[in-house]
C-alpha cells in the first residue's frame, strides 16, 4: 500500500476537509456574519470621522449636536461590533475544537480497522504518531491562523467596499501601491521561516554535541581526542550563531518595511486626492475618512504574509490526515450474513494462497500457496514449522483478520466472508503469540471479555483451568499487577493470562499461538495443563513452538515456506522420516542438551 499522500489541490483538500468534519460548517453563515459586524465596528469610525468634518465643521461653525450624536452613536456601535466580534471568536473555537474531536476519533477508529493484511502494527503505530502531529498543526491553525482568516479577512473586505464606495479611484491607487507590499512581505516571511527553522536545528545541533562531548568524556581522555571534539562544537556553535544572525537579520528588515509601504501608500492616496482637488466632489472629511482605511486596510497585510504560510502547512496536515481516513479497512461486513450452526465448529481451509499487501499491491511474495486442510469440530490440530513458514499468517487468515488471495476458510459449513464479525468474534478466539495485557491486575485484564463475572466467578474461570496452583504463586493472587504490557509476568505467564481469558468466551474454536520465546518447565507444564482443559468439546488450533504440545494433538499440520507439506498424528509423522521427524528430532536434542545444561549449572 502506497503512502497515503493524495495530489488534492488546496480547495479540493479544503472541501473534502470540511466534508470530513462536518462540524465546521454547523452555524458558519451565522459565525461569518457575525464577524462582519465586528469589522464594522473597525469601519464605524473612519466612517464617522468623515461625517463630523463635513457635517459638523462647517463655514457657519461647529455643530455641537452633531457631533454629540455622533459621538453616542459611535459608542454604541463599537459595543455591538465588540460584542459580535468576540460571539465570533468563541463560535469559531468552539466548532474547530468539535471538529478536531471528531476527526481524532475518526481517525484512530479508521487505523484501528485497518486490515493487517495491508498494515503491520509497527506501521499502524507509525500512522498514529504522524496522524497525531497533523492533527496538531491543525489545532493550532484554528486557534490563530483560522481566526486571522475570519477576522482579517472580513475586515479588509468591507474596508476595501467602504473604500471603493467612497471612491473608487483613490480605492484602486491604495489598491495598487499595497500590492507589491503583499508580495514582498510574503517573499521575506517565507525566508524568514525558513531562517528559523535552520537556526533551531542547528540550536540542537549545539546540544547534541555538547551532551555528546560530556557523555563520552572517559573515551575522548582515552585518546587525547580533546582538541577534536572541542573543534565539532566550535564549528557548530559558529553554524549556529551565523543562522542566528541571518534570521535578525531578515526579521529586522520586515519590521520596518511594513511602515514604510503603509508610509508609501498613504502618500499616494494623499497626493492623488489633493490633486484631484475638490471638483471631483472628494470633501476634506472624505479624504482624511479615506487615509484612516487605508491604514486600517494595510494594518492585517503583514499578519495575512505569515497565515499564508502556516495555512500551506495545515492544508498540507488536512490532505495527509483525509489520505489516511481513505486506506481501505478490514475484510467487509457481510451484507446478508449466515449463522453458525450450534455447537463446535469445524475448520475447512480450501485451497487458499495469501500475500500482505504491505508494500505495494502487485508482487508481493506469496506467503501462504495451495494450503488446504479440512478440520473436524472437535479436533485438537497442531500447526508446526520453520519460523516465518505462514503459521501465524494461517491463523489470521482462520481467524479473519484478513482475507485469503485465493481459496476460502470457512467454519462449521459457513464461508468466512459471509459470517458477521460479532458472530465471528463471538465463536472464535485467539490466543496471540505476544498476548496484550493491559497495565492493571490480572482480575481486571480477564474481566474486559466478560464485564458481568464476580471476582469469585473469575477465579472459578482459573480453577476450571486448573491453574490454582500458579495463582497461589503470585503475591496478590488474582488482584496482582501484571504492569505495562504486562512487563511483570513472564511471557509464558502472559499466555496463561490469555488463556484463561479465552475460556471466559468460551469459543467454538480456539486458535493459540504459542509464544515463541522460552517458557519455563513450571509454566509450560501449566499452559499444557490449561490447554488440555480448555480444549475439551472445541476445536483447538495450536500453533506450537514446543513439540511436546504437538504430540499431544490428534493431528499435525506442517508448514514448509507457506505450502502445508505434510499432515498427519504425531506417531505417523515421526515414523515417516520427513520434514516433522526432522525438527522433532532437533527439537527433543535441544531440550535434551539445555535440561543437561542447567543440571551442569
Ligand atoms: N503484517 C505483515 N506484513 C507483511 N509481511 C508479514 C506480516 N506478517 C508476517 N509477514 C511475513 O510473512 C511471512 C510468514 O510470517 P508468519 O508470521 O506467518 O510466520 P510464522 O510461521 O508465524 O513465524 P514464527 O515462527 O516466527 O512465528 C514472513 O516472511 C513474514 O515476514
Ligand atoms: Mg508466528
Amino acid at each position: 500500500m502506497s503512502e497515503p499522500i493524495s495530489r488534492w489541490t488546496a480547495v479540493e483538500t479544503i472541501g473534502r476537509g470540511v466534508r470530513a468534519a462536518p462540524a465546521l460548517r454547523t452555524g458558519f453563515a451565522l459565525t461569518l456574519w457575525l464577524a462582519l459586524v465586528g469589522a464594522g465596528g473597525r469601519v464605524v469610525i473612519p466612517v464617522l470621522v468623515q461625517q463630523a468634518i463635513d457635517r459638523g465643521f462647517t463655514e457657519s461653525g461647529v455643530k455641537v449636536g452633531i457631533i454629540t450624536v455622533m459621538a453616542i452613536v459611535a459608542v454604541v456601535l463599537v459595543s455591538v461590533a465588540t460584542w459580535a466580534q468576540r460571539t465570533a471568536v468563541l463560535r469559531l473555537g468552539r466548532r474547530s475544537e468539535e471538529a478536531l474531536y471528531s476527526l481524532r476519533v475518526r481517525l484512530f477508529e479508521h487505523i484501528h480497522r485497518l486490515s493487517i493484511a495491508d498494515h503491520s502494527e509497527e506501521r499502524k503505530g507509525a500512522l498514529v504518531a504522524r496522524v497525531t502531529s497533523d492533527v496538531e498543526t491543525l489545532a493550532q491553525f484554528f486557534q490563530w491562523g483560522g481566526l486571522a482568516w475570519l477576522l482579517d479577512g472580513t475586515l479588509m473586505l468591507l474596508v476595501a467596499s467602504v473604500m471603493l464606495a467612497y471612491d473608487w479611484v483613490l480605492a484602486v491607487v491604495a489598491f495598487v501601491v499595497a500590492a507589491p507590499l503583499g508580495i514582498v512581505l510574503q517573499k521575506v516571511q517565507s525566508h524568514l521561516v525558513r531562517a528559523y527553522d535552520l537556526s533551531r536545528s542547528r540550536n540542537a545541533n549545539v546540544m547534541t554535541q555538547i551532551s555528546e562531548v560530556v557523555a563520552g568524556a572517559e573515551t575522548i581522555r582515552a585518546y587525547d581526542a580533546g582538541e577534536h571534539f572541542a573543534d565539532r562544537v566550535k564549528v557548530a556553535s559558529r553554524e549556529r550563531s551565523d543562522s542566528f544572525i541571518r534570521a535578525g537579520t531578515i526579521g529586522a528588515f520586515l519590521f520596518p518595511s511594513g511602515e514604510v509601504f503603509s508610509v508609501f501608500t498613504v502618500s499616494a492616496v494623499v497626493g492623488v486626492g489633493v490633486l484631484r482637488g475638490p471638483g471631483s466632489g472628494l470633501t476634506a472629511g472624505a479624504l482624511i475618512g479615506f487615509v484612516f482605511l487605508t491604514y486600517r486596510f494595510l494594518e492585517p497585510i503583514a499578519e495575512f504574509t505569515e497565515v499564508l504560510e502556516q495555512t500551506q502547512t495545515a492544508v498540507a496536515g488536512m490532505r495527509r490526515v483525509l489520505g489516511v481516513l481513505e486506506i481501505p479497512i478490514g475484510p467487509p461486513e457481510p451484507e446478508l450474513p449466515l449463522p453458525l450452526p450450534a455447537g463446535a465448529l469445524g475448520v475447512s481451509i480450501d485451497r487458499v494462497d495469501f500475500s500482505y499487501r504491505t508494500r505495494g499491491d502487485t508482487d508481493e511474495p506469496p506467503v501462504l500457496v495451495g494450503v488446504s486442510a479440512h478440520i473436524a469440530a472437535g479436533q485438537q490440530v497442531a500447526v508446526v514449522g520453520e519460523t516465518g513458514s505462514g503459521k501465524t499468517t494461517l491463523g489470521r487468515l482462520i481467524a479473519r483478520l484478513a482475507d485469503p488471495t485465493a481459496g476460502t476458510v470457512s467454519i462449521g459449513g459457513v464461508s468466512l466472508t459471509r459470517v458477521a464479525n460479532a458472530d465471528l468474534r463471538a465463536r472464535v478466539t485467539v490466543v496471540p503469540q505476544e498476548p496484550f495485557l493491559f497495565e492493571g491486575s490480572i482480575a481486571a485484564n480477564l474481566s474486559f471479555a466478560r464485564p458481568k463475572l464476580s471476582l469469585a466467578e473469575l477465579e472459578s474461570s482459573i480453577d476450571a483451568l486448573d491453574l490454582r496452583d500458579w495463582l497461589d504463586t503470585l503475591p496478590d493472587g488474582i488482584e496482582t499487577e501484571v504492569g505495562q504490557r504486562g512487563g511483570q509476568l513472564s511471557a509464558g505467564e502472559r499466555q496463561l493470562v490469555a488463556l484463561i481469558r479465552a475460556s471466559l468466551v468460551d469459543p467454538a474454536v480456539l486458535l493459540l499461538d504459542e509464544a515463541t520465546s522460552s517458557v519455563d518447565a513450571l509454566t509450560e507444564v501449566r499452559l499444557a495443563r490449561a490447554l488440555e482443559k480448555l480444549a475439551k468439546g472445541r476445536t483447538t488450533i495450536a500453533i506450537a513452538h514446543r513439540l511436546s504440545t504437538a504430540a499431544r494433538a490428534d493431528r499435525v499440520l506442517v508448514l514448509d515456506h507457506g505450502r502445508l507439506v505434510e499432515d498427519g498424528t504425531h506417531v505417523a509423522l515421526v515414523d515417516a522420516g520427513g520434514v516433522y521427524a526432522r525438527m522433532y528430532e532437533s527439537w527433543v536434542a535441544s531440550t535434551s542438551s539445555a535440561g543437561a545444561a542447567a543440571e551442569g549449572a
